[in-house]
């Protein structure tokens, strides 16, 4: 078959196999000895060491001698300036199998070779035992990512995709570092506007309950309805008011017109979560309000709650309004649930790591929140658990440089847009024959997979924070740092381990990889660094991270393979080897970016 599911790598925990942790984690390990010895007075110093930016030094770096200098200067006799440091941190290395050499640079700058063979060995370890042998460790076990969460009967629109793909992203990368993740749904499914909707569903359609949720058509246009209605005639408004109390109220009725109304929108998400392989689970804010007395009533005995124009708020140091915890009504708000989802995501989901992915417009809700629950001592110091952190994105943009729009400015609808996405996709592979070769499922898939990996590329690839453009044309170009590219890149390495006619696990037991060009050595050399970046990108939650290094990755494959002839070379099996080891990280990087491979193209 030509598409497989993004299937997480595993390896490790099936095999038993030793974790190696990343190759700048041996590193820093082994040079912890040597500032241990190099200066044994500072015995808190952390190794800082990173892989090299420039080939020409080395492969990686250890930049701790000008900070050691700064805090010695005037008490050590022994080290003059950061330099005679450096020098002495390569001295004290210990003996490794990994360190070749080491050299100084400028301000003490250790400059670190690896050993070939040992690069070598790594990368023939993982094709055996399997790429979960690279997976970082994390100081986390369970984690809750809160992402995507629409509103029920309202539109879910770009910021939402844009949570649902970075959240989908980060939960993936926890997953495959062994941390138990709940991808959680935070539907907005509760709130004053309920009263409305079914009000307004009781009048339209008098037997509700016996239509099919066709009947009442587009849910946007009858929350609008709704609204017009509750804006213009005080009757229906007071009508609608007195019906939020008898939902709360938990009457039969007013629960059965919501859940209607929920299950309208939620086939609705459905539509986009299936079209993205998305899988969440659902806690709407109306889970939480069961709980939302007992945690407001824990928040008043440590006396956090005082009175402010009538409502219940908390007051929080650097702002000057305070967080609203019981409006003036009486009701609950966004706020009061969020501060209620952090303690029952704490306290019996017993969650360490609890992450909110949505747009950076929310970051000061976040902010006030998360200072609240600090008073209340439920958030603890830095660097204690559970830990609390808000992942903010920028806008999607339209060709116009303004919020994406369609062309008449109303929300594009996601499910419009994805398949859109995906047709063009289709549009072009039928231009290039495929619909001959292929048969029609092969196509379908295929399509799906080049529009739905490009539309969530072009997202993951930017750094979050920045807004990025939304335009079809560049995401689905074949020569850009587009999914369409690394797609292609994935299915051209496939096809020449295919054309080689050998099989591939039969080369395996040979343990004959070989890094001998100097193009062999620097994809090697990048291929044992994905442990690190996942790490960088799953700790700083930046996929793009991730994204860069696929690039590269497949860039540097493309280097190779101009450099180097593969098949009925000498060195075929050990090249055949180095392809397989490039698509199995490939895999591995798309499947962390929720980007279904493609084998042939
Ligand atoms: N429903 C909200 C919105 O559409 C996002 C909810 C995010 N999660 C949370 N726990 N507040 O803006």
């Amino acid at each position: 078959t030509s598409v497989s599911e993004p299937v997480p790598p595993t390896g490790a925990t099936e095999k038993n196999v030793e974790i190696l942790g990343s190759v700048r984690q041996q590193l820093a390990n082994l040079m912890k000895e040597s500032l241990r010895a190099t200066v044994p007075e500072l015995s808190e110093e952390e190794p800082v060491v990173s892989a090299c930016n420039n080939a020409k030094h080395g492969d990686y770096q250890c930049n701790n001698a000008m900070g050691i200098f700064s805090k010695i200067k005037g008490k050590s006799t022994t080290y003059k300036n950061p330099n005679s440091i450096g020098q002495a941190i390569a001295k004290n290395i210990p003996e490794s199998t990994f360190v070749e050499k080491t050299s100084i640079a400028g301000p003490g700058f250790v400059n670190i070779v690896l050993r070939t063979d040992w690069i070598e060995n790594r990368i023939y370890q993982m094709l055996v035992n399997g790429v979960g042998t690279w997976a970082p460790v994390l100081p986390v076990t369970k984690a809750v990512v809160d992402f995507s969460s629409p509103n029920i009967a309202k539109e879910m629109h770009v910021g939402h995709l844009r949570s649902t793909i970075i959240g989908d992203s980060l939960a993936r990368m926890l997953e495959f570092c062994h941390v138990d993740v709940l991808r959680r749904n935070h539907v907005g499914d509760w709130g004053t506007q309920f009263g409305m909707l079914i009000e307004y569903l009781f009048e339209q359609f008098p037997n509700w309950e016996d239509i099919g949720d066709q009947a009442i058509g587009d849910l946007q246009a009858f929350y609008k309805a709704a609204k017009l209605k509750f804006d213009d005639d005080a009757d229906f408004k007071a009508k609608a008011q007195q019906a939020v109390v008898s939902l709360q109220g938990g009457d039969e009725q007013y629960r059965a017109a919501w859940q209607k109304i929920c299950d309208i929108s939620r086939r609705e998400f459905d539509q986009v979560y299936k079209r993205l392989r998305v899988t969440l689970e659902e806690k709407g804010e109306s889970f939480y309000n069961p709980y939302i007395p007992d945690v407001v009533q824990q928040l008043r005995e440590k006396n956090l709650i005082e009175e402010s124009e009538g409502a219940q708020v908390i007051k929080v140091d650097g702002f000057e309004i305070p967080l609203i915890v019981i409006k003036r009504d009486g009701g609950f708000n966004y706020a009061t649930t969020d501060l209620t989802a952090f303690w029952y995501r704490k306290n019996v989901e017993k969650a360490e790591w609890i992450i909110y992915v949505t747009d950076v417009g929310q970051a000061q809700h976040f902010d006030m929140v998360f200072k609240a629950l600090k008073l209340a001592g439920w958030i603890p110091e830095e660097g204690q658990l559970p830990k609390a952190k808000h992942i903010g994105f920028g806008l999607v943009l339209g060709a116009d440089g303004k919020r994406f729009r369609t062309r008449s400015s109303e929300v594009v609808r996601l499910v419009d847009l994805l398949d859109e996405a995906k047709n063009r996709s289709k549009d072009e592979l039928v231009n290039r024959g495929k619909d001959k070769e292929w048969s029609a499922e092969e196509l379908e898939a295929a399509s799906e997979a080049l529009g739905y990996g490009a539309v969530k590329y072009a997202d993951l690839k930017n750094n979050r924070l920045t807004n990025y453009t939304f335009d079809f044309e560049q995401m689905l170009d074949v020569r850009g740092n587009t999914a369409v590219y690394l797609l292609y890149t994935h299915a051209r390495i496939c096809s020449i381990l295919r054309n080689s006619k050998k099989d591939i696990e039969e080369l395996k037991k040979s343990n004959s990889l070989a890094l001998t060009h100097p193009s062999e050595r620097q994809l090697g050399l990048h291929l044992v660094r994905f442990a690190e970046v996942v790490e960088d990108s799953v700790t700083n939650f930046l996929p793009n991270a991730l994204c860069e290094y696929l690039y590269s990755l497949a860039g540097m494959y493309t280097e190779f393979y101009t450099n180097c002839k593969v098949i009925e070379s000498e060195e075929e099996t050990s090249r055949l080897l180095l392809c397989e080891a490039t698509v199995v990280v490939m895999r591995a990087c798309f499947s962390l970016l929720g980007i279904t491979p493609l084998y042939r193209l």
